[in-house]
């Protein structure tokens, strides 16, 4: 992947956690570049020679059982050092002829007390007066050391809750030190990364810039990319940064969905063709979206209709340019990680989410994703350094299908266009009174139930408006953003007042899970 130009990447084995993401993450955050390799990746993997290290990720499999997941027990043996956690932890044992059992009446499920026993690289700085709270997620646990490992602490509940074998540079934790509620758990992977890897500081997302862009210049040459522009931040980086490396050899296309906030396609349209000066193509196809859409209220069957769509339409403008080569897509690094799965089986699907993964295979084009490395605050960085504007570059996410999957049932040009004044109302309060970038998504939503209301001396009967504002550190999970009484009172003022189809106003304080961000 991306490291063929670096000399050392760690390389982390996922085992089926939720929260192998995290892993990277945490990495990535202090500098080095990872790798997400599922065990079916590192069976094939023959050329251990640019890895400075290797992860192995928590996992739902247990070694107790006669069948569990394992990876070839010559990782072990290559001198790489190791660090294992939890079912990582757990492989280690078993691999070197310990004893895990599992222990059904002492679980530890959340936080706990950690006790240092001995002093190690992996733990320097790492505890409070030889104590520290972790976050622990396990029924299996360690009783018997292997040969040549030594305990270097323990929470009351497990004994043998960090281990080591110094020779081999092999290290386990019973513990999630990637979770936030592990208090110090990147002093963790910074010992584990630089004192016991020997890894050198790599560089950042800022710096990266003149690497991308030279990248990009030597895979595409002469070509053409074709690329579409939604105006989010990850297509706009995207577009900037193949603008900078092959110029007008870029097509930029913007299909108008008519499904759009308020003002926003035309405001990113003028962005990008006057001030950044970009070859970006309009299309208009708002009708054709509320035709099709027209009297559809299944959430499933609106976003398929969109996802089809969108890919018809790209591909019929495409056709109209020759020579092109490239897709460029939005591709994060998340993306990567989420679109693999450790032991092959699918998790279940709560929304086909849209973006234009159906392109490339139907248009028989090759994909330029400059973006795969990295992950959104890091695309923000580089969004910076191609001096991408700040409402852009620091905008909510806004998802695919746009406001039809804020809308409950079907969708209606009026229904468009009653909730967009509506959601302009709340965004801008929300950027007078300095919440916006405070909050992770934040928009106003139509529940299409009318119920009665009084306005002056009338009765009124007309629609209802959620509004909805997350904090999120990646849309994953999520938590209500707590508004003040007073601001919410404002709001729903505003929006009663100045929205005609709208006489009630309510508040979704909901988190993800159980619900999610969106709704549909
Ligand atoms: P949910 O609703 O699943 O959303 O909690 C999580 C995050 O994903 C965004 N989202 C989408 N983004 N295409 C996108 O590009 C989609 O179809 C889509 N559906 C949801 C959502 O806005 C939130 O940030």
């Amino acid at each position: 992947m991306f490291n063929q130009n670096r000399k050392e990447k760690l390389i982390i084995i996922d085992f089926g956690s939720q929260v192998t993401k995290l892993i990277a993450r945490r990495i990535r955050e202090i500098g080095v570049f990872s790798e997400v390799l599922t065990t079916n990746e590192i069976k094939k993997l023959k050329n251990f020679s640019n890895i400075g290290g290797i992860i192995l990720s928590g996992g739902p499999s247990t070694v107790t059982k006669k069948k569990y997941i394992d990876i070839p027990k010559k990782i072990f043996s290559k001198g790489i050092p190791i660090l294992g956690i939890c079912y990582g932890l757990q492989l280690i044992v078993k691999t070197f002829g310990g004893k895990v059992e599992t222990k059904k009446k002492r679980r530890e499920f959340g936080r706990a007390i950690l006790f240092k026993k001995q002093n190690s690289n992996l733990t320097k700085d790492f505890y409070e007066n030889s104590k520290q709270l972790v976050w622990m997620s396990h029924q299996d646990a360690v009783i018997k050391l292997p040969k040549g490992f030594k305990k270097i602490a323990s929470t009351n509940e497990s004994k043998l809750t960090i281990i080591e074998n110094t020779k081999k540079k092999i290290f386990g934790v019973q513990f999630h030190p990637e979770v936030t509620h592990t208090k110090a758990g990147k002093k963790i992977f910074e010992n584990f990364v630089y004192s016991v890897c020997k890894f050198k500081k790599q560089l950042k997302a800022k710096s990266e810039l003149k690497r991308l862009i030279s990248e990009i210049k030597s895979k595409v040459k002469k070509d053409k990319v074709i690329c579409a522009l939604s105006g989010g931040v990850d297509s706009s980086v995207v577009a900037l940064l193949i603008n900078k490396a092959i110029r007008k050899n870029l097509i930029c296309i913007m299909v108008d969905t008519g499904l759009m906030r308020k003002n926003e396609f035309k405001y990113t349209y003028n962005i990008f063709k006057k001030k950044y000066k970009l070859n970006v193509k309009l299309i208009n196809a708002s009708n054709i979206y509320f035709k099709q859409l027209k009297s559809v209220n299944d959430p499933e069957k609106k976003r398929k209709i969109i996802g089809k769509l969108f890919i018809r339409i790209f591909e019929k403008e495409a056709k109209k340019y020759k020579n092109i080569k490239y897709l460029a897509q939005g591709t994060l690094y998340p993306d990567i990680i989420e679109s693999k799965s450790a032991t092959g089986s699918k998790s279940s699907k709560i929304k086909s989410h849209h973006n234009v993964g159906g392109l490339p295979k139907k248009m028989k084009l090759k994909l330029i994703e400059p973006l795969k490395d990295f992950f959104k605050d890091e695309v923000r960085t580089i969004g910076k350094s191609l001096g991408l504007v700040n409402s852009i570059r620091k905008k909510h996410p806004f998802p695919g299908p746009g406001l039809a999957i804020r809308i409950i049932g079907n969708v209606t040009l009026q229904k468009v266009k009653i909730l967009q004044e509506a959601d302009y109302i709340f965004i801008n309060e929300l950027y007078k009174h300095n919440l916006y970038h405070k909050i992770w998504q934040a928009y106003a939503g139509l529940l299409p139930i009318k119920t009665v209301g009084v306005m002056g001396d009338s009765r009124t009967y007309e629609y209802t408006c959620l509004l909805r504002a997350v904090i999120s550190q990646d849309g994953m999970t999520a938590d209500y953003f707590n508004f003040s009484k007073d601001f919410l009172s404002k709001i729903s003022n505003k929006i009663v007042n100045g929205v005609p189809g709208i006489n009630r106003v309510v508040y979704d304080i909901t988190s993800k899970p159980p619900s999610t961000i969106e709704l549909e």
